[in-house]
């Protein structure tokens, strides 16, 4: 029987590799991607003892490069699991970001991010089996207590990955969306930000996201916000969610805004 394979983005560093580390130990072998290959190099060094590992340098910036992760993605019927992660952030305000910043960040993190979603999610559901785990943020729970682009990034993908897991279901393809809160990566350094301004409490170490976000995994959650202690919190809201459904699209305004009524 052939080895599972996963490839995950964003691997050089931060919650991509901590997740490699990992799915190695669950058996994997491993496809790992990122710009800088020397640091994926080290990984694949370190990770080589446990399992297979391939390296592929791509900036997901580039469509060519894209292209090529998504067809790869289409070609290989040993990847079974992608761990859909690379991404960066902004501080950019609205009325002070760089707007090539911002279009830049839409690019990796939403437009990238879609483009293997689905390649994986055609070659998984031609195969009958495989899983997508989105890495989205706890932002789009909460988008106005951060500059706009980020956190609509990641409300995107978690909308994106709630549609996708209910039509690729019946496929035999499972969709994982974690929402991580803040975690203490170089994320941040990158985006010109400190995690220092946030109270220790609110900072979770890397390793113990990714775990926790592995155990929602085994326990068959569809979205998993790591440090969130009652399930049951996300499931009322996606309660509420569902019951404003029957009155979202009506042929009549609502009586509220005093409109004539029809003769
Ligand atoms: N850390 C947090 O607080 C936090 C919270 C919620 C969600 N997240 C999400 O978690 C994911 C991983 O972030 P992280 O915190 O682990 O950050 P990180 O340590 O900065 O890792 C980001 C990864 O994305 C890769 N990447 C960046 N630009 C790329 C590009 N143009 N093409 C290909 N790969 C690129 C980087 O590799 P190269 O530089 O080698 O390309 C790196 O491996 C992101 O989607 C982020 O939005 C993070």
């Amino acid at each position: 029987m052939t080895r599972s394979k996963a490839i995950i983005t964003g691997a050089t560093g931060g919650i991509g590799a901590v997740y490699a580390d990992r799915l190695a130990d669950r058996g994997h072998d491993l496809i790992l991607t990122g710009r800088d290959l020397s640091r994926l190099s080290e990984l694949a060094d370190r990770l080589g003892r446990k399992t297979h590992v391939e390296t592929i340098a791509a900036d997901l910036d580039r469509a060519d490069d894209l292209g090529a992760l998504a067809s790869r993605l289409e070609s290989d019927a040993s990847l079974t699991l992608l761990v859909n992660n690379a991404g960066i952030a902004s501080g950019g305000r609205a009325l002070s970001a760089d707007l090539d910043e911002q279009e830049r960040l839409i690019r990796l993190n939403v437009i990238a991010a879609t483009r293997l979603a689905l390649a994986a999610a055609r070659a998984f559901a031609a195969r009958g089996r495989g899983t997508i785990i989105n890495i989205a943020s706890v932002t789009a729970l909460m988008p106005e207590r951060f500059p706009p682009v980020y956190p609509a990034t990641k409300a995107y993908l978690l909308a994106f990955g709630q549609s996708l897991a209910a039509e690729l279901a019946p496929a035999g393809v499972r969709v994982h969306n974690v929402l991580p809160g803040a975690t203490r990566t170089e994320i941040w350094e990158r985006a010109g930000l400190s995690l220092d301004a946030f109270p220790a409490e609110m900072v979770m170490e890397v390793e113990e996201m990714v775990d926790a976000a592995l155990a929602g995994f085994d326990q068959g959650e569809l979205v998993t916000i790591p440090s969130l202690p009652d399930a049951d919190d996300w499931q009322r809201l996606e309660t509420a969610r569902a019951a404003l459904g029957p009155n979202l699209s009506r042929n009549r305004a609502a009586a509220r805004f005093g409109l004539p009524t029809a003769a």
